[in-house]
């Protein structure tokens, strides 16, 4: 039976009271973690979000109902303790914070009863992630996810006062929108008013910011919640959350200063970590030709290499062929690796495949300088020497190539060379490396549509030593876009945005849009254009990304209170779900059934 806490006021979180309080009485109101009964006396564990302190209930020195009724505790129990606060009578936990002290209880009300959880709320929990997520709010009790949470709040609150600090505005733009074009396909909401038409589900407050920023706005930001219908992945939700920011009258350098200036503020204030300012810039050019990838992972080495000119007269059907092809020939050279078994190697010869490589060719050193590849029988013995010596292989070492068109052999050797790290133990995650990367390509070519896309969106601004090519080679524009890249993740992006109506009329046109299509979908903005607009460019983080980097996990799940599962359903709430049928008669609905689907597999979430 559920006690009132009436009379009572609770005075401190658990881990809140100190040494300084031994002598006081405390009220405590949480958790049982745990109990247990000593005969004469009664520990409890009593936990809220700052933590656990010990209570003791001992016999003989308070009524001989509390006592009892404290023997009736059991997990998750919710209490109120009244007590006072003494040095520990027993060993001294110096695993808690407050392990020194604990509350000598007279008063106790449970205030409601619990059965026993499906999972023990503990630390590095070995529950499986399904069950956790389908008891979301017991799962959410952990003191790792609480920690999250917390740190996820500290985040949005330092963001919030650095950019008031400097002039942003928050200002809350629309969630019922017309479909902006962000690259992902869009949540729809089907409209009761207006039959047969639908809002979009912002993928992001793009054009809302902008047009801000034609109002005069200045400085915008806000906490935006986005939602992108697409694969979801680790770092990746069907909805989560950006920091997104405009600024009027500033290029790529005033963007690129106040965000890193924010990002040296938050990690100074989350983490007491310095980051080094200014932070590394890097092009789209030298990082896919150095890594492999427009998100780098800048915390270890193990750099490509381009050995096209040292192969290309060799008789290796498989470099040849790439090179006639106008690919490339590239390799990464994994140091003191080359006594991996043939086994292992295969492995990585799979992985490389799962990213679309035909294979992948290997010079293996031994200590002695002995040499196993699988190709060294296709080549000259000075062609070998050469391919190892443009690597700078050494005794031990394990060479890896790659041969294929370029953007193939940049995803796979990329790719690899990641893998190779965590199977190396080269990947600190208490280690922070930024990287801006800048000068990314306008556009990119869809073999699927067999057209130009744009790489960020339409509104990006090309390079203006590049403007000239627009027309005549497209596929060789430069766009003032940057991404801002955190241990090889790509936390934020943004580009400096096409203000004149001919450029922008021009980019739409290359993107293959009528005028007459393009007017359909942005008018709005187009129109906005012709009462003054200023220069504006912006960037927006992905905050969930971000927290997860300074919470040291490897998925966004674990820093978002209620995340969604890889086939973007709620294992808890069990959303989305059918809906009764009213609803859609009213909405003008008819829902064409289809073929029973194979559910996906939730386990790889
Ligand atoms: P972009 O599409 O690059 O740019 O998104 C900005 C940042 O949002 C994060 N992000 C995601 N996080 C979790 N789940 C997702 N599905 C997801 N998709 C993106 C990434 C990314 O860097 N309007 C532009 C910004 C601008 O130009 O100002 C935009 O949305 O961390
Ligand atoms: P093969 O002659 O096809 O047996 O290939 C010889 C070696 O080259 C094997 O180790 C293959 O894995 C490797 N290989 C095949 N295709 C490629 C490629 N596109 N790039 C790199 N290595 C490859």
């Amino acid at each position: 039976m559920a006690e009132s806490m009436k009379g009572l006021k609770r005075s401190h979180r658990c881990a809140e009271v100190t040494k300084a309080d031994i002598g006081s009485t405390v009220t405590l109101m949480g958790w049982v973690q745990k109990s247990r009964n000593k005969g004469g006396i009664v520990f409890v564990d009593l936990r809220d979000r700052s933590g656990i302190m010990q209570v003791i209930f001992e016999n003989g020195e308070i009524d001989q109902e509390v006592f009892e009724k404290a023997g009736k505790l059991r997990s998750e129990f919710v209490v109120a303790v009244v007590g006072r606060v003494e040095a520990r009578s027993g060993a001294v936990n110096p695993n808690l914070p407050t392990g020194e002290i604990e509350v000598r209880a007279r008063e106790l009300r449970i205030l409601s009863e619990a059965q026993t959880p499906p999972f023990p709320i503990e630390e590095n929990s070995k529950t499986r992630e399904e069950v956790r997520l389908k008891y979301r709010y017991l799962d959410l009790r952990r003191p790792d996810l609480q920690k999250n949470m917390i740190l996820r709040s500290r985040v949005s609150t330092l963001v919030r006062q650095f950019l008031a600090n400097e002039g942003f505005l928050e200002i809350e733009t629309p969630t019922l929108i017309k479909s902006t074009p962000e690259g992902a396909r869009d949540y729809l909401v089907p409209s009761r008013v207006h039959p047969g038409s639908f809002y979009a589900l912002p993928q992001s407050p793009q054009i809302f910011k902008q047009l801000l920023m034609c109002s005069g706005y200045d400085r915008y930001f806000q906490l935006a919640r986005c939602y992108r219908d697409e694969d979801l992945r680790a770092d990746r939700q069907p909805e989560f959350t950006q920091i997104d920011m405009e600024l009027s009258f500033v290029d790529v350098d005033d963007v690129i200063d106040v965000n890193e200036r924010m990002l040296a503020f938050l990690f100074k204030e989350v983490l007491n970590v310095e980051v080094p300012l200014p932070i590394q810039r890097m092009t789209w050019q030298e990082a896919m030709d150095r890594f492999g990838s427009d998100k780098p992972d800048i915390r270890f080495g193990m750099e490509l290499t381009d050995v096209s000119e040292v192969v290309k007269d060799c008789e290796f059907a498989v470099f040849k062929g790439a090179l006639e092809n106008g690919g490339s020939v590239r390799g990464i050279n994994a140091k003191g690796q080359g006594a991996m078994p043939r086994k292992k190697i295969d492995k990585l010869v799979e992985f490389a495949k799962g990213y679309g490589a035909k294979g992948l060719a290997y010079i293996a050193i031994g200590q002695d300088g002995t040499v196993k590849s699988s190709f060294a029988k296709f080549m000259k013995e000075e062609e070998m020497t050469a391919l190892i010596q443009a690597m700078k292989g050494e005794n031990g070492d394990l060479l890896l190539f790659a041969a294929d068109k370029t953007k193939l052999v940049w995803d796979v050797l990329g790719a690899l060379r990641l893998e190779l790290a965590k199977q190396m133990e080269l990947l600190d995650k208490n280690e922070f490396k930024f990287v801006w990367i800048t000068e990314f390509p306008l556009l990119e070519w869809s073999e699927e549509e067999n057209r130009f896309a744009a790489m960020h969106h339409p509104f990006t601004m090309p390079m203006e030593e590049d403007l000239q090519y627009l027309d005549s080679d497209p596929g060789r524009v430069r766009a003032k876009a940057y991404d801002i890249v955190l241990n090889g993740n790509e936390i934020g992006g943004g580009s400096v945005r096409i203000f004149q109506d001919d450029i922008q009329e021009k980019m739409f046109e290359v993107l293959g849009f009528t005028k007459e299509e393009a007017y359909n979908r942005f008018g709005f903005l187009l129109d906005a254009f012709k009462y003054g607009v200023p220069p504006h460019a912006g960037l927006a983080y992905g905050l969930d990304r971000l927290v997860m980097l300074m919470a040291k996990e490897d998925s966004i799940r674990d820093v978002i209170a209620f995340p969604k599962v890889k086939d973007a359903s709620c294992l808890m709430s069990e959303a989305p779900d059918v809906v009764d049928p009213k609803q859609l008669e009213e909405l003008g609905i008819a829902v064409v059934e289809k073929k029973e689907q194979e559910t996906e597999e939730k386990k790889d979430m």
